[in-house]
């Protein structure tokens, strides 16, 4: 990177929705770096993964939300395609991901190493999400709304509202 170019990372992901251990990776970040994009994927074909229960705009709406109540200078979008050339075309040498437990360590290696190869410019950086957060995930949240559980501690508030909006709607219908 040269000295004069200002610092940009890419924190990637599927955030549907995003939860308050993104929203920490975020914030951290956002001190680091002079300019931070939450990057929704769109589009990715991750069989381990459920479909979506939220669209790429609802997530970037919620997250855009999320920032301006938490007063966290970053700002949202959505990619499809390979992280890296999405890196590549705004101008990114930075990929942050955030880290939890050791079972994240083995995907998180495979995809830092796989996006090495691709585009060797381009480092991921990992930071760890504060303790109270260790053991939260988009789908566990997601579970315990849908079951009616309380999650106001795991949410950021316009994420709160969505959620039981969404599991409201489909009991009723
Ligand atoms: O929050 P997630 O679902 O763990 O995020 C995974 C994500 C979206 C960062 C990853 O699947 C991704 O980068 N997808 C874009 C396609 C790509 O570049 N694949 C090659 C590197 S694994």
């Amino acid at each position: 990177m040269s000295p004069n170019s200002s610092s940009i990372a890419i924190y990637p992901g599927s955030f549907d929705p995003i939860t308050n251990g993104h929203l920490d990776v975020v914030r951290r970040a956002a001190d680091v770096f002079d300019d931070v994009i939450v990057a929704v994927a769109t589009g990715t074909s991750d069989p381990r993964k459920d479909r979506a229960l939220f669209s790429p705009e609802e997530r970037v709406a919620m997250i855009e939300e999320t920032l301006a109540e938490a007063g966290v200078h970053a700002h949202a979008d959505t990619f499809s395609g390979l992280l890296v050339d999405y890196c590549e075309r705004r101008g990114a040498r930075v990929i942050i991901r955030g880290l939890r437990a050791v079972s994240d360590f083995e995907y998180e290696f495979q995809m830092a190493l796989a996006n090495r190869q691709l585009a060797p410019d381009i480092e991921t950086l990992f930071l760890m999400t504060s303790a109270e957060h260790l053991y939260l995930s988009s789908s566990i949240v997601k579970e315990i709304a849908r079951l009616g559980g309380e999650i106001s501690a795991l949410v950021p508030p316009p994420v709160e509202a969505r959620l039981k909006e969404k599991f409201s709607r489909s009991a009723a219908g």
